[in-house]
């Protein structure tokens, strides 16, 4: 077999067979597919799209590319959750606990963020001790003795995907949805999970920005779990405005310990009752009515709360945060935003405040790049609220002054601020089975 003939195929519109895929992926990770072939095998997949068959070998030869992680140590049905990412989700700290307290158990991976703020990793790192640098056998066991673990991705983990990111990201190849569904369901297929919920976010401060595209992702990853045997669900969520109010590591930590108190901003306790209750949902817990007045009374109880402590404590962390969120790094500056202008708040676009977060040193512009575990921004207001001109918008946090008056200007551009009523889009769009 040559790679030439199977690029030839591709830019001819021809479907590519298991050998041909196997072939191209197994010669990647081993360097017998030199980068300039995979990139123009890349960009006729974009010109020319990939079946659904296709697009289900892709993802299996990924997978096959490196380690699985097998959690029949586990007993009982193991479901993951993965978001395509978003502005303030924070939805896995409380999500991990929630499905935890309900007899479901979790055995997270996670990974770092690029970008805004930092991944759930980052997140939980915030915490005074925590650690996610679990090994396997660790992993198992907190899972097995507390219900649930959270730790980062381990080395060899389908090292296809690293390969072919790092070379779509400089050869204007991502934005295919075979090519990104592929990337996504290997990993999580993977992470060993029995079952899998899938939050893609549609919106300013989403990959996919439009409904219609994000619906399209969905419905192909849907697709893929299930042809891999894996019951699979999306549920499409709106990310034109942040989730909660706070964005940045330890600020997030704080407001999943509000959720988990039973209180918290209202779209992040709705997302986790929709998400939590569609995971336990698909671990067999009942119907949907049922499951979600599981995961109501475990937030209201006080169980989910229980088991983020339980899971705090056996990761090396300090339990007493989940009472004293105090014992969390606080920045030593704390700097109020104020309205430019008087009016109806319309919009506070996302990605733009994202931006000011990493700004303020909550994310990482790149890999090599420290996050700074205190700094980010909550929110005050949002949108469909009227202010008035100098009204405190936000609380900008850092541990560098400097910082803020490049952060005050992404603000201005982000909170948008207008006469005419603020037009309510539904947080949960779209639910695909
Ligand atoms: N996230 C991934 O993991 N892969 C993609 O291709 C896009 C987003």
């Amino acid at each position: 077999m040559r790679m030439v003939d199977i690029i030839q195929a591709k830019k001819d519109g021809l479907a590519l067979g298991r050998e041909e895929i196997r072939f191209f992926t197994e010669g990647i990770v081993s360097g017998a597919v030199p980068d300039y072939q995979a990139a123009a095998l890349l960009m006729a997949i974009c010109f020319q799209g990939m079946n659904r068959e296709e697009t289900l070998e892709l993802t299996m030869a990924m997978v096959d590319s490196g380690d699985k992680t097998d959690l029949s140590a586990i007993p009982g049905v193991k479901v993951d959750k993965h978001s395509t990412g978003g502005v303030g989700d924070k939805t896995t700290l409380v999500l991990a606990p929630l499905v935890a307290a309900c007899g479901v158990p979790v055995a997270k991976m996670s990974g770092r963020g690029l970008g805004h703020t930092g991944g759930t990793i980052d997140k939980l790192e915030s915490i005074p001790g925590f650690s996610t640098d679990l090994s396997m056998t660790r992993f198992l066991d907190c899972v097995n003795r507390f219900g649930l673990a959270v730790a980062g991705q381990t080395g060899h983990m389908v090292p296809a995907d690293k390969k072919l990111y790092a070379l779509r990201d400089v050869t204007a190849t991502i934005g295919n949805i075979s090519l990104i569904a592929a990337s996504i369901m290997s990993k999580k297929l993977a992470a060993g999970a029995d079952a899998i919920v899938l939050d893609v976010k549609t919106g300013s401060g989403a990959f996919m920005q439009t409904q219609q595209e994000a619906e399209a992702l969905a419905r192909t990853m849907v697709d893929i779990g299930n042809g891999a045997g894996r019951r699979t669900v999306a549920v499409l969520t709106d990310m034109d405005q942040p989730l909660g109010l706070a964005i940045g590591n330890a600020l997030e930590v704080r407001e999943a310990l509000e959720v988990l108190r039973g209180g918290g901003p209202a779209d992040v306790r709705e997302i986790c009752l929709v998400l939590g209750g569609t995971m336990l949902e698909l671990a067999g817990k009942g119907n949907a009515a049922q499951c979600r007045e599981l995961a109501v009374r475990a937030l209201d109880s006080g169980e989910a709360l229980q088991k983020f402590r339980d899971m705090v404590q056996a990761q090396g962390g300090d339990p007493a945060v989940a009472d004293d969120p105090g014992i969390l790094p606080q920045a030593p500056f704390v700097e109020p935003y104020r309205a430019i202008a008087g009016g109806i708040i319309h919009d506070i676009v996302s990605d733009q405040l994202g931006m000011a977060s990493m700004v303020l040193g909550a994310g990482r512009p790149t890999k090599e790049d420290a996050i700074d575990p205190a700094a980010g921004i909550v929110l005050v207001r949002k949108p469909g609220d009227t202010v008035v001109e100098g009204e405190v918008l936000a609380m900008l946090h850092t541990s560098e002054t400097g910082k803020i008056a490049a952060a005050s200007s992404l603000l201005d551009e982000a909170i948008r601020i207008g006469s005419g009523a603020h037009e309510f889009v539904p947080l949960i769009l779209q639910i695909i089975r």
